[in-house]
């Protein structure tokens, strides 16, 4: 029997990691996991809810390591995690995206010897402003088996330098996440979602996230998206479900939205999925919802000045606009004429994509019965 220690820290872990923990439940023997929490992300809305919606067990163990400046909560995290993998015997670290969690915890799985298996390698976005880059940098450094979403991040992995056979493109973890629980949520009845109620109240409607700290952390830069929403809910209204940094950073330089912004509390995966999935448009500047809207075919506005997701803009719904409102309020013109991109979902997303990870896992942790991938 081998040992996965699979590691989960921030809100957006811990939907990539549900679908792997029920293929290797699946799988049967052979391969045991632990699931490791951070603690980077813990209040109900930002975390627990997430557990139980998506299916995902109890952590193993939690560190509750909380918010604190980059250094110091990966300090913290490292420091919990030597403490457990000391005593832990895992075969193998899997960590998932690119957050504080995720490097700190490749650094100190593989100072220990463990190898390490990143999920979501080789995206770059080329913007070492992005404390997300750095973590994905750092993290696919040192990591010994790379699990690939797109095919650019299969080029950006061997132009670094890595052998051939230990890249393996196998689709999105987030979207196996996403058609799981849009099936489920088919069979569910929409009465019990509070977000059915502002779906009624607003009919036709625009969503929008943002919390990356290069569009909230800066009054003058956060002022502007600010506007440019404002702007843009003149013409459809906007629900925004606000993250507590951009709650906290709206409060403390005392921007207005405007009425048609409508602010909630974080959402529920179910409940942002039940009302994202029929919006006109999602403005975000989130990574993973880029791909998501992608996967599910609505209209996505990007409100940062690059992607490291790129098959989004080749292939799926995403534009690009940055955070100049003339160019956000082009591309939602585009859209409201019914001129946005049609979109195609990426080769692999295709919900399976836990499934071929666990088989390489399998063939990778028992030699014995499973005999190495030729390159
Ligand atoms: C982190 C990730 C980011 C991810 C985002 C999703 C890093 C470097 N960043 O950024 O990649 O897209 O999570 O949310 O890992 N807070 C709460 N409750 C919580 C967690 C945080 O109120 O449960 C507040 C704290 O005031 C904290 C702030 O939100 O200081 C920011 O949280 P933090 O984890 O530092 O970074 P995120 O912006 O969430």
């Amino acid at each position: 029997m081998k040992t996965v220690a699979i590691v989960a820290g921030a809100r957006p872990n811990f939907m990539k990691i549900a679908p792997i923990v029920r293929a290797l439940r699946a799988c049967g023997n052979g391969l045991a996991f632990k699931i490791v929490h951070t603690g980077q992300h813990y209040d109900r809305e930002m975390n627990g809810v997430f557990f139980e919606e998506l299916g995902i067990p109890p952590p193993d163990v939690c560190f509750e390591s909380g918010s604190g400046s980059h250094a110091r909560q990966t300090a913290k995290i490292m420091l919990a995690f030597e403490d457990y993998c000391l005593g832990c015997r895992a075969d193998l670290v899997l960590v998932v995206g690119d957050v504080n969690s995720t490097l700190a915890c490749a650094i100190v799985a593989k100072k220990q010897r463990i190898p390490v298996a990143h999920v979501e390698a080789g995206l770059r976005s080329n913007d070492m402003a992005m404390p997300e880059e750095i973590n994905r940098i750092v993290t696919d450094a040192i990591s010994d088996l790379f699990f690939v979403t797109e095919p650019g991040a299969v080029g950006n992995l061997l132009r670094e330098g890595k052998a051939r056979d230990r890249v393996f493109h196998v689709g999105h973890v987030m979207v196996d996440n996403l058609l799981y629980q849009r099936d489920k949520l088919a069979r569910a009845d929409p009465a019990t979602l509070a977000s059915s109620l502002l779906k009624a109240r607003y009919r036709r409607y625009g969503v929008v996230t943002l919390h990356r700290p290069s569009n909230v952390d800066d009054p003058a830069t956060l002022r502007r998206i600010a506007g440019a929403l404002r702007n843009a809910a003149r013409q459809l209204p906007l629900i925004f479900p606000v993250h507590p940094r951009s709650r906290a950073n709206l409060r403390k330089f005392g921007i207005d939205l405007g009425a048609r912004v409508v602010p909630t509390p974080p959402l529920s995966y179910m409940e942002f999925l039940n009302l994202w999935k029929d919006a006109v448009v999602v403005l975000t500047d989130s990574g993973g919802l880029q791909e998501e809207t992608t996967a599910l075919g609505v209209p996505c506005i990007t409100l940062r000045e690059n992607t490291e997701r790129p098959v989004t803009v080749e292939e799926g719904t995403n534009v690009v606009a940055g955070t100049d409102p003339a160019r956000i309020e082009q591309a939602l013109a585009r859209v409201l004429r019914g001129e946005g991109k049609p979109g195609a979902r990426p080769h692999l997303w295709d919900g399976r994509s836990a499934e071929r990870i666990v088989e390489i896992l399998r063939r990778e942790l028992l030699p014995v019965s499973y005999p190495r991938i030729a390159a």
